[in-house]
């Protein structure tokens, strides 16, 4: 079915101006808290190669927590079932870098999404590639068939030099046994995957083999199988947008991956992927009016996996 969604991503990116200046732009990273909230960005590819877009949807942001979703689909993609004897498949109900609930579960994550999950695939990214974070970066620019992206240097030195939280998430789980490179490695390359700069268009493009059986479409290369793929998106659905993962499934009903850069990618499996960028975020940390973005396209055009 070949839908023209350029209307209702027009009516839609209408509808959000209000709401840019409610959100607040992440302040923990020195570097991201200079952006303004007042922009935002909306792309659609869908399987067959057609792209719909609207307002800032060519601007770079830093993908931030939206990278765990492709270090993950990599990890999986060479570990396997392995990963998940060092990394559970629940939703924390917990905010993304909480470290109580880490304690009394052993060092053992709730799940990929949350930093201490993320921490765990870098440091099983670690074990396979020289460079973990070269490897992602790479990866990255096959899904999205955008060989130019790259890190920004500027947002992973800003987090590098901040992440207090991150280095103790790392150290208790090194304590519980379940980091084996050195804390300094892992944080290292975690902060420079969360750097990686990309656009909405470039996001759509890079999650769209999850809508495709774990086919790239233009190219046809399997980076998964449909299983794993069924799998990776039920875990985007359940805790992809951290401890909001419930009411981002009732009001978006797709699964989605967020980030504090503003950042949202989401996927209609059989159809689409489709990315949305507002750096103004809700106290959750997902990004105000991307949710709502979200919220909007799923009822105007009535697709949802539900
Ligand atoms: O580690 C951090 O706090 C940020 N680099 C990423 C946080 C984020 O986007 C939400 N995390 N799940």
């Amino acid at each position: 079915m070949s839908i023209n969604y350029q209307e209702i991503l027009d009516t839609i990116c209408d509808e959000v101006q209000p709401l840019l200046s409610q959100g607040k732009v992440a302040s923990y990273i020195p570097e991201l808290s200079r952006i303004s909230p007042l922009q935002f960005g909306m792309a659609v590819y869908c399987l067959d190669g057609r792209i719909f877009t609207a307002g800032d949807e060519r601007k770079k942001f830093s993908t931030q927590s939206v990278s765990k979703l492709f270090a993950l689909a990599l990890a999986f993609k060479r570990e396997g079932n392995a990963i998940w004897t060092r990394v559970g498949r629940e939703p924390s109900g917990n905010p993304f870098n909480s470290l109580s609930q880490l304690e009394y579960e052993h060092g053992i994550p709730r799940n990929p999404f949350i930093n201490a999950g993320a921490l765990v695939i870098n440091d099983i990214l670690a074990a396979r590639f020289v460079q973990a974070d070269t490897a992602l970066l790479q990866f990255i620019r096959v899904l999205a068939d955008e060989p130019t992206l790259d890190f920004d240097r500027d947002v992973a030195l800003s987090e590098q030099g901040t992440a207090h939280r991150n280095n103790a998430i790392a150290h208790l789980m090194k304590d519980f046994g379940n980091l084996f490179n050195p804390v300094a490695t892992v944080i290292d390359s975690y902060c420079r995957q969360c750097a990686i700069a990309m656009n909405c268009v470039e996001l759509a493009k890079a999650a769209s083999f999850l809508a495709n059986r774990g086919s790239i479409p233009w190219s046809g290369e399997c980076i998964l199988d449909a299983s794993s793929t069924k799998r990776l998106n039920a875990l985007m659905l359940t805790c992809g947008t951290y401890d909001a993962a419930g009411d981002f499934a009732y009001r978006v009903g797709l699964p989605a991956k967020s980030g504090v850069g503003g950042g949202i990618v989401a996927v209609v499996p059989g159809e689409l992927a489709l990315s949305v960028w507002s750096p103004g975020l809700d106290t959750n940390g997902n990004s105000l009016a991307g949710s709502m973005a979200l919220e909007r396209f799923t009822t105007l055009t009535t697709r949802s996996i539900f």
